[in-house]
């Protein structure tokens, strides 16, 4: 699909990030202030990126004002894979704390300085079936630039790739069991989303997020309902049809409307065949055997 896929600290990085990834890995220094946003691509990141930062920026931007309304939130987050090394090759980025920066290396092989700081971590996950038909459209829309339907032969070209785990940032079990055993041992360096949560109920997981960061809402905000507008403000249908979202390019030449496609839970069943869907189910439900962590396949 012309993104061949280089495996380094047993992960496998885009080609056109391994510079990045290492210059991240090698480089970084985190501050105590930071957030560290991680996932899998297509789990959910461009959401959690707009509600961390609508959260902590809340005492600057009413929602009416907020540079979401104007940017996407990928330029407001930078992704420490690549913006960095592409930026500046200096990765000690220079803004007012909290920074808030996402990255998708696993937490095994994250920064010594990420780890050992007080630096905050919160991960977003997503169903692995309705991760894999985001990040296969994704990935088909970037190199063709064109919206065709789902074309059968990359889903099965795919297939057997993501059944073995080669999957960019992949395999997606290691990904993301690295980050459930890190919020298990360390739940207040690391706070563990899931996308279907996120959907079912925004609120509540908004005040685990505020919470969790150290800028709960206050009752009289509860009151005054900005729980509700943030959410508002972060939503799915509500990015999707701004305009800088619509029409915008991201800096590395794709649309910003590729982070927006359907945003919904069981997509999956659209694409996958139910024995494919079977099937790879059954190896991730191997893989993540005895770990506790589970995944809804439907809202
Ligand atoms: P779909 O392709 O299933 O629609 P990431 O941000 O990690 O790249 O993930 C992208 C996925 O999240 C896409 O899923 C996208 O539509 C969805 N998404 C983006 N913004 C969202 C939002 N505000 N709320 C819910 N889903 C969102």
């Amino acid at each position: 699909d012309g993104t061949p896929l280089l495996l380094f600290n047993e992960t496998w990085y885009p080609a056109s990030s391994i510079r990045g990834a290492v210059s991240f890995q090698q480089n970084f220094r985190a501050q105590d202030s930071d957030i560290i946003l991680a996932s899998m691509p297509k789990s959910g990141t461009t959401w959690l990126k707009a509600l961390t930062f609508s959260v902590v920026s809340r005492d600057r931007y009413s929602p009416k004002e907020s540079p979401l309304i104007t940017a996407p939130p990928h330029e407001l987050v930078p992704f420490l894979e690549v913006d960095l090394y592409l930026k500046s090759q200096n990765p000690n980025l220079d803004f007012p704390p909290p920074r808030i920066l996402s990255c998708h290396t696993h937490y095994t092989y994250l920064p010594e300085s990420i780890r050992d700081s007080n630096c905050k971590i919160v991960y977003v996950c997503r169903n692995p079936l309705d991760q894999a038909v985001s990040d296969f459209v994704f990935v088909r829309d970037r190199v063709s630039g064109i919206a065709n339907p789902l074309s059968s032969s990359l889903i099965d070209e795919g297939f057997e790739n993501i059944c073995r785990g080669v999957q960019s940032y992949g395999p997606f079990w290691n990904n993301v069991l690295s980050y459930w055993k890190a919020s298990l041992e360390r739940p207040d360096k690391v706070l563990f989303l899931k996308y279907e949560d996120l959907k079912e109920d925004i609120i509540l997981n908004l005040k685990r997020l505020a919470e969790f960061l150290g800028f709960p809402f206050t009752e009289e905000e509860e009151k005054e309902g900005v729980i509700e507008e943030i959410s508002r403000l972060c939503s799915f249908d509500n990015l999707k049809d701004l305009e800088v979202n619509r029409n915008g390019v991201h800096s590395s030449g794709f649309s910003n409307s590729a982070f927006f496609r359907k945003g919904e839970v069981g997509d999956w069943g659209n694409h996958f065949t139910p024995s494919m869907a079977e099937r790879f189910w059954k190896i991730v439900e191997g893989k993540l055997d005895g770990s506790g962590l589970t995944f809804k396949l439907s809202q």
